[in-house]
C-alpha cells in the first residue's frame, strides 16, 4: 500500500466519524428530545394520577337496606328505560333482550330462545338481588362483553326501586334479602 492510498482510507474514516457524530448533535437539536413532566396518557384506574379527582368506584353501592321500602311504583316507571328491548309478561316474547318475567333468582344467561353472547352464557348461578344491582349500575363494567347496550342506573334508590319492582313479576316473588345488620 503507497502512502497516497493510506491517506485516502484514513481520510473516509475520519470523514465517516465527523459526520455520525455530527448527525447525531444535529438531530438532537432538531427534534428536542425532552422527557415529558406528566404521562402523555393516564391509564383509567392506575394511582399515579394524583389529581383531585375522587377515585371511581369499583362496585355499585349495596341495596340491600333500601329494597325493603322501595317504592315499585316508581320502578315501574323507570322500567321504561328497560321496554325497547324487554318484554316484562309471563310467557311474552323476546325482543332485542330476553324476556324478563320471574328474573329474580332466574338462571343468569338462560332464558329459552334467547341467544346471548358468550359472556353472558358464561356467567354462572343465578340472578340473586346482588348480581341485579351490580349488573345494573354499569352493565358492561360488570359483565364485559355482555350485548345490553344500556349505560346503567347510577343512583343506588333507582337500583332498588326497578329491582324491587322485577321482583314483583313473578307467581311467587323470592323473599327480600335480610337487611344489612348494624347499619342503622
Ligand atoms: C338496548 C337494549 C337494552 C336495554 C335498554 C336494556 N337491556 Fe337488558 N338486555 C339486553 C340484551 C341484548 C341482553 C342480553 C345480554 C347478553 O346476552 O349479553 C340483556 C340482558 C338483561 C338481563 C339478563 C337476563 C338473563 O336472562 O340473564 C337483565 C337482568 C336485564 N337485561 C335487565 C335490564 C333492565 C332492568 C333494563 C332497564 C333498566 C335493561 N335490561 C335495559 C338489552 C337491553
Amino acid at each position: 500500500m503507497n502512502n497516497m492510498e493510506f491517506n485516502k482510507i484514513f481520510a473516509a474514516i475520519l470523514v465517516a466519524g465527523i459526520i455520525a457524530s455530527l448527525s447525531g448533535f444535529v438531530s438532537d437539536k432538531l427534534v428536542h428530545p425532552h422527557k415529558l413532566e406528566k404521562d402523555a396518557v393516564t391509564i383509567e384506574g392506575s394511582e399515579s394520577t394524583g389529581g383531585s379527582a375522587p377515585a371511581k368506584p369499583q362496585k355499585a353501592e349495596p341495596i340491600t337496606a333500601l329494597l325493603a321500602a322501595a317504592d315499585t311504583a316508581r320502578g315501574e316507571k323507570l322500567s321504561k328505560a328497560c321496554a325497547a328491548c324487554h318484554n316484562f309478561t309471563k310467557g311474552g316474547p323476546n325482543g332485542v333482550g330476553p324476556n324478563l318475567w320471574d328474573i329474580v333468582n332466574r338462571g343468569r344467561g338462560e332464558h329459552a330462545g334467547f341467544s346471548y353472547s358468550d359472556a353472558m352464557t358464561l356467567a354462572e348461578g343465578k340472578w340473586t338481588y346482588e348480581h341485579l344491582n351490580q349488573f345494573l349500575w354499569k352493565p358492561k363494567k360488570v359483565i364485559a362483553g355482555t350485548k345490553m347496550n344500556y349505560i346503567g342506573m347510577k343512583k343506588p334508590e333507582d337500583r332498588a326501586a326497578i329491582i324491587a319492582w322485577l321482583r314483583t313479576l313473578s307467581d311467587s316473588p323470592a323473599p327480600l334479602p335480610s337487611p344489612e345488620p348494624a347499619s342503622e
